[in-house]
């Protein structure tokens, strides 16, 4: 099984793949938690291409190939060999990302991205992706919190776009999530962490997923 967990930057994602690695690993599955970008040997040096706040010279397209580059790696180095090895996959981020971020964030065209992502992932799709919904205001202001006051900029160079990029980012995951309901879930993420979590197995488990 490959699940991937998408939202907008702060939205507690990441939290959520630890209490989903745990529940799984309780349940005897073999976990491979794994992200996106920076999931392969590769994608760790692109990653800090991708999210190194002074490259701001990368263009939109460039910076398009780049994830796409990170993911075709992602999937065959690293993901379908571990679906091969029966293990159970979790993912922070994956295509929708880019579909979202690249096409609804940056402007170019949700349906060609789409189209690309579906080629990077050589037709490996997650058997479900689903979406952290919050309001980009409140998601930001708890990116914001958990890092030390020592470091006050902004963590990545996503992260210090401007609020209007991120109310298009949630936006375009909740039209991707609409138009994608076999493969997509949305889940509210406003509750306590584990409130979040127990939406997400009730999810899982209407879906025979867990
Ligand atoms: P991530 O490490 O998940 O950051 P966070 O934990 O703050 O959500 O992702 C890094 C950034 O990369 C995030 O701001 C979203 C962006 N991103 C894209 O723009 N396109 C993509 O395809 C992916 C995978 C990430």
């Amino acid at each position: 099984m490959f699940l991937a967990l998408e939202g907008v930057d702060g939205c507690g994602k990441t939290t959520q793949l630890k209490l989903l690695t745990e529940h799984f690993i309780r349940h005897g599955y073999d976990v491979l938690a794994t992200r996106e970008p920076g999931g392969s040997r590769l994608g760790h040096d692109l990653r800090r291409i991708l999210l190194d706040p002074a490259a701001t010279d990368i263009t939109p397209l460039a910076e398009l190939f780049l994830y796409l580059a990170d993911r075709a790696q992602h999937v065959a180095a690293v993901i379908r060999p571990a679906l091969a090895a029966g293990r159970l996959v979790l993912c922070d981020r994956f295509a929708d990302s880019t579909i979202v971020y690249q096409g609804y964030g940056r402007g170019m065209d949700p349906s060609q991205i789409f189209e690309l992502c579906h080629l990077a992932v050589d037709g490996l799709w997650p058997d479900l992706t689903i979406v952290l919904d919050l309001e980009p205001a409140v998601a930001l202001a708890r990116a914001q919190a958990r890092r030390p006051a020592a470091a006050a900029a902004p963590e990545g160079r996503f992260e210090a776009e401007s609020l209007a990029f991120h109310v298009r980012v949630r936006e375009g995951y909740r039209a991707l999530a609409a138009q994608n309901r076999q493969r997509m879930a949305v889940v509210d993420a406003s509750g306590s962490p584990e409130a979040v979590f127990d939406t997400i197995v009730r999810v899982l488990e209407e879906r025979g997923l867990a």
